[in-house]
Order: structure tokens, then C-alpha cells, then sequence
């Protein structure tokens, strides 16, 4: 019997060291210390030994056993080692080579031109703000000095969603819930969707931008109209470009101008874009109304303001010789790339 337990203790030496996997040492480990194993087998034969012999078997069983565990132990030790050893090594980064360039996105062009006029104005001391695209017919054209019969409401063809509720036709509505809540001085610009039930072709579309700008306080002028359009075109087509300011008529503002721009095409000379007239209208403005003033409970004998709104569509169409506002709102790629 204690020949049979040095051979198990030999064997499994011999075997545990060629075991190459945590798989094979567990099945090495049922065939020696297992319930059907070598050593429990001999030592259920232990019954058969006389008692002087069993005492000393018992104890040299119990060595050969820990002995064995204790192979065991440090195989799984050592094997487990060498796996991660060679996970770690198959599963190794490079963090230094080149990734695959992910093509980044950039801002539609009407969203750049927003963020030039933007930056301009706020250069100039101006806050931007914002108004709901559904209004009021209150904030949209009677607290603008258009009651509802008036003429004037044929300018603009307007998506009614209700008596009084309608998709605001312009931005001047946020004139007013300016002047409502903020006492002067006052200067903000106010960019946003209007809404015109007008048919689309090169030059319409039912849905366009416009930035509404606004100043109000003391001794104002159409000086300070023009000088802060001036700036504004400058900054947008160049400092070659000429301004022009022509009469017109709005009913919130008194007196009402149009500007136009000389030609970008042309430069002023004539041609297709300009209609042969060198000349390209981009906004209205004029000096607020006093009714208009009055109304919002501002003063008029005080205070003065000039107000004016710009095309955003128009000034980025013509700024980028782009022929066809629709253009701007097919999100074509191919179009989009070249801004
Ligand atoms: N709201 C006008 C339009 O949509 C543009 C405009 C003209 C705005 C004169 C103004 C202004 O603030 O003073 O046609």
C-alpha cells in the first residue's frame, strides 16, 4: 500500500507537470483527489489493514494527499499566470497608431450668416432675443400700428390658425413684447421662422428668416439707423459695397425706408441678379411710430427708436452668389460642402 501511494504521489507529480491547461489540470484533479479517484480508492482499502499498520498508512495517506493539494494548488497558480500572461499579450493595443478620420459636420449657411450678424450686433452693444413662432394677432400687427382692416395687412399673406392666433408674418411682433417688459434704452435683435402663405420659386418660400432689430432711448436718429446698417453691410458683403437707403412705407415705423446693397454680382453695374439695376434690396426699417411707442407705454415726446428687418435668407443668398433660395432648405450635401 505505501508503495502504491508513492507511485500515485510520482505519478501525479509527473503528469502535473506536463499539464499544458486550467482544463486539463481539472480533469487531472478529479482522476487523483476525486470521489472516484486513485487515492480515495486506496484509501478505502485501509479497512483491510491491521491495527498497528492503519495508523501509520492514515498518517502517510494524509501527507501524500496534502502533498498532492498542494501541487495542485501552485499548477493552477502557474497556469493561470502564463493564460493572462498570453491573453494580455494577444490582446495588446496600440494606442499610437492612426485612427480612421471621422468627417466633421459645419453650420448651414444661414447659420453662419446668423452667427456673423449676431456677433456684429452684440459687437454694437445688442442683446439677441426671442419670440414665438405662433402669435398673436395683437403682437403681430395691431399693437404694429395695423388694425384689422387696414390695407397694410394685404403686404403680408398670413397662415391664420385661429381669430387671433397666427404664424407670425415677421418678427416685428417681438418689437413689442420688448418694449412691454424692458424699459430703455433698449437694443436688441430678435432672429426667427416667419410664416407667408406664399408659393415657392427662386425667390419665395413659405417658411424665411429674418433678424428684427431694435433701439430705443433718448435723441435717437435716422443717423443712428444708418450708421448702424452701415457697420452691419460692411461687415457682411465688404467695404466696398455701397448702401442705399430708398423711401418706402411700413405702417409701425415714421419715416420708412428700404436698403438695398449694390449689386455682389455685379458690383453694381447690372446684371440678372440685380434685375439690370445694380441695386439689391435686403431689409426694411425706419423710426418707430410714436403710436407704436405709445402703445407699449413708452414715451414718444422722451424717446425716439429706429427698428429695422433683415432678410436673413436674401443676405445669405446674395453674399454667397447662391441663385435659388430653396437651395437653403433641401440639405443637400453637395450644396451644403461648399460653405
Ligand atoms: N417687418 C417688415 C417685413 O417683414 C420688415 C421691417 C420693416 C421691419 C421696417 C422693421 C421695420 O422693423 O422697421 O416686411
Amino acid at each position: 500500500m505505501k508503495e502504491k501511494l508513492e507511485q500515485i504521489k510520482k505519478s501525479s507529480e509527473e503528469l502535473l507537470k506536463n499539464a499544458g491547461s486550467l482544463k486539463e489540470l481539472e480533469e487531472l484533479k478529479v482522476k487523483f483527489l476525486g470521489k472516484k479517484g486513485e487515492l480515495t480508492s486506496i484509501l478505502k482499502m485501509m479497512g483491510g489493514l491491521s491495527p498497528e499498520e492503519r495508523p501509520k498508512m492514515g498518517q502517510l495517506a494524509n501527507e501524500v494527499r496534502s502533498k498532492i493539494e498542494e501541487d495542485f494548488q501552485n499548477a493552477f497558480k502557474d497556469i493561470k499566470e502564463k493564460e493572462l500572461e498570453l491573453k494580455l499579450k494577444a490582446e495588446k493595443l496600440d494606442v499610437t497608431i492612426k485612427g480612421t478620420p471621422v468627417a466633421k459636420g459645419h453650420l448651414h449657411p444661414l447659420s453662419q450668416t446668423l452667427e456673423n450678424l449676431e456677433n456684429i450686433f452684440i459687437g454694437l452693444g445688442f442683446t439677441v432675443v426671442e419670440g414665438p413662432e405662433v402669435e398673436t394677432d395683437h403682437y403681430n400687427f395691431e399693437a404694429l400700428n395695423v388694425p384689422k382692416d387696414h390695407p397694410a395687412r394685404d403686404m403680408q399673406d398670413t397662415f391664420y390658425l385661429g381669430e387671433n392666433l397666427l404664424l407670425r408674418t415677421q418678427t416685428s411682433a417681438a418689437q413689442i413684447r420688448t418694449m412691454e417688459t424692458l424699459k430703455p434704452p433698449i437694443r436688441i435683435i430678435c432672429p426667427g421662422r416667419v410664416y407667408r402663405s406664399d408659393d415657392v420659386d427662386a425667390t419665395h418660400s413659405p417658411v424665411f428668416h429674418q433678424v428684427e432689430g431694435l433701439v430705443v432711448d433718448k435723441g435717437i436718429t435716422m443717423c443712428d439707423l444708418k450708421g448702424t446698417l452701415e457697420i452691419m453691410v460692411h461687415e457682411i458683403y465688404g467695404n466696398d459695397t455701397k448702401v442705399k437707403f430708398r423711401p418706402s412705407f411700413f405702417p409701425f415705423t415714421e419715416p420708412s425706408v428700404e436698403v438695398d446693397v449694390s449689386c455682389p454680382e455685379c458690383g453694381g453695374k447690372g446684371c440678372r441678379v440685380c434685375k439690370g439695376s445694380g441695386w439689391i434690396e435686403i431689409l426694411g426699417a425706419g423710426m418707430v411710430h410714436p403710436r407704436v411707442l405709445k402703445g407699449c407705454g413708452i414715451d414718444p415726446d422722451v424717446y425716439s427708436g429706429f427698428a429695422f428687418g433683415i432678410g436673413l435668407d436674401r443676405l445669405t443668398t446674395t453674399r454667397h452668389k447662391i441663385s435659388d433660395i430653396r437651395l437653403l432648405f433641401e440639405n443637400d450635401d453637395r450644396f451644403l460642402k461648399q460653405f
